[in-house]
């Protein structure tokens, strides 16, 4: 079951008032035929604002849909768990497949022009994942709209529109067309009105109103172990959205790959809103899967550590996956290959290519036979007394599809390997919850970045005393604030261009460089 797209526009006086009195008795009949008749128990007790709203809520569910979903689900999760593990059946992802930030530095140059040759034909557009719920950073707002504390206090969503804005001009001053990058934004029934809402304040953030187009994935019903619908309130079902691979259903219910055929797009970057350091639509990557032919890309960074639980792309039985942490064993995830790198260390951080066409096929053939994942949670509920729980221990499932679900479909899959410092720090959990991921991190790996740009374009940073800093900076542990240096995205995408403002410079930080040229906070006072 799906929100249909008008739902969360729809106000639902309106959307009654046309369709006349609530048949409760025909929903209840409903209900139960699907085994869920719990869902009324509380009907008589509710007022009638509450009783219109979970009427509206409980007739825009398809019930049958929802069991056959929960059925394959459930069958995947438990089969899975009694499988062995896949690692008799893993191969790590081909040389002949993988580019690499670092280990193909004579290619990156090709790749670039490449990129931003097919960005100045208006033939890249950028796809933002923005539906999640943003639990473990524990704000009620969509996270592209949070602060790390950067100097400029720049969101999420500024730094990525302006990485946006300045790939125009660099691909316009490279093959000299205008152009523009349509940015297509996945929202949630949770995020949608304010993720709108915060782009129309801050005017786009320069970048033209048609080109940001919004849409939104479905919700999915949280349901217990033996398939039952929970209710958060006695009146209030509990949804939760789909998935970051609920993206290939919102592509078709909102006609999205039809909008990308008309502008003639032919490839989509797609990437998460939590990542400080994205490069959006980074011409390297764009250029490599071109170069390759490539339908399908998945932009990894080197697992370095074989405990460190992130998913790794690879082959399992020829096709092509990402193999979650919990699904190999340790003597797997620790093989090294000749080189001494570990030999599954392609770590997925949920950046892609596609093309248009592989999307167009997707939607039309392919969705409809993903299944969900099971994620096992804890799920507050009203008990059948009508009191409200807080479980301690997992009560419950949600089901999710993942954005990689798509890989094995790829005719010509490729992998291209980037260096974790330079374009992977994501804002998953709040600052008091543990130290990994968290804002300050965040905050720090975008500082310490831009630090390195302005030292390898020439700059200095010097101390209160005009001693020279040292250049690799010396933290006493992680909470330490690295140099304070920021650089506007308007001013430079991935580091270029910075020669002529710092070359033989001394700087005081903190330090800002934006279009308005170089500033140093303290010694202005700012
Ligand atoms: P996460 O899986 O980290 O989830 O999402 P989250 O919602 O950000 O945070 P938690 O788990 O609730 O704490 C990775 C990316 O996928 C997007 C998120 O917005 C983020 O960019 N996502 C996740 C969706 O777009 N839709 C979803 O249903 C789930």
């Amino acid at each position: 079951m799906h929100v249909s797209r008008c739902r969360n526009h729809t106000p639902v006086s309106t959307k009654l008032g046309t369709q006349g009195a609530m048949n409760v008795s025909e929903l209840r009949l409903r209900l139960s035929r699907a085994g869920q008749a719990h869902l009324l128990q509380f009907w008589d007790e509710l007022e009638e604002a509450q009783q219109v709203e979970l009427y509206a809520e409980l007739q825009a569910m398809n019930f049958e849909e929802l069991n056959v979903f929960f059925r394959k689900a459930t069958e995947g999760f438990n089969q899975s768990s009694q499988q062995e593990k896949v690692d008799a059946r893993m191969e790590p992802v081909p040389r002949e497949v993988l580019g690499s930030a670092t280990r193909d530095q004579d290619q990156l140059q090709a790749w670039e022009s490449e990129g931003l040759l097919h960005i100045s034909q208006n033939r890249v557009a950028v796809l933002l994942l923005a539906g999640g719920q943003g639990t473990r950073l524990g704000v009620t707002y969509p996270k592209g709209m949070y602060d790390v504390g950067l100097p400029s206090h720049k969101t999420l969503f500024q730094l990525q529109a302006e990485r946006i804005l300045k790939l125009q001009q660099l691909a316009e001053k490279c093959h000299g067309n205008r152009c523009t990058i349509p940015w297509y934004i996945m929202t949630s029934g949770r995020t949608m009105q304010s993720t709108e809402e915060f782009f129309a304040k801050h005017r786009y953030f320069g970048l033209q109103k048609e080109s940001v187009i919004f849409f939104q994935q479905g919700m999915l019903p949280a349901m217990s172990f033996d398939g039952k619908i929970i209710l958060e309130e006695k009146s209030k079902v509990s949804m939760a959205p789909d998935g970051n691979g609920g993206l290939y259903r919102a592509l078709a219910a909102w006609d999205i790959v039809g909008d990308m055929e008309r502008r003639g797009v032919g490839s989509v970057h797609v990437y998460c809103v939590d990542n400080i350091l994205v490069r959006v639509a980074d011409p390297r990557f764009i250029g490599f899967c071109v170069q390759q032919g490539a339908d399908c890309g998945a932009k990894v960074v080197e697992k370095t550590n074989p405990t460190e639980p992130v998913g790794v792309v690879c082959r399992v039985d020829g096709v092509y996956q990402v193999v979650e942490y919990s699904e190999i064993s340790l003597a797997t995830a620790q093989r090294r290959g000749p080189d001494g790198r570990l030999l599954f260390n392609a770590g997925n951080i949920a950046n892609h290519f596609f093309t248009v066409p592989f999307l167009r096929d997707i939607v039309s053939v392919h969705e409809p036979q993903l299944q969900h994942h099971v994620a096992q949670k804890k799920i507050p509920y009203v008990d059948s007394q009508g009191q409200r729980m807080e479980p301690d221990k997992p009560n419950g499932i949600k089901m999710e599809k993942f954005v990689f679900d798509i890989f094995q479909f790829a005719k010509k899959f490729v992998v291209y390997e980037v260096l974790r410092e330079d374009e992977f720090s994501p804002l998953k959990n709040a600052d008091s919850q543990n130290g990994k991921d968290n804002p300050t991190t965040a905050r720090h790996a975008l500082m310490s970045l831009h630090h390195c740009w302005v030292l390898n374009a020439g700059g200095h940073f010097i101390d209160e005393n005009g001693c020279r800093l040292p250049a690799i900076p010396r933290l006493k542990d992680a909470s330490d604030d690295p140099i304070q240096c920021e650089v506007s995205p308007l001013t430079s995408y991935a580091g270029e261009g910075l020669e002529s403002l710092v070359a033989h410079r001394e700087f005081h930080a903190p330090l800002i460089i934006d279009e308005h040229g170089v500033h140093e906070l303290v010694k202005n006072g700012l």
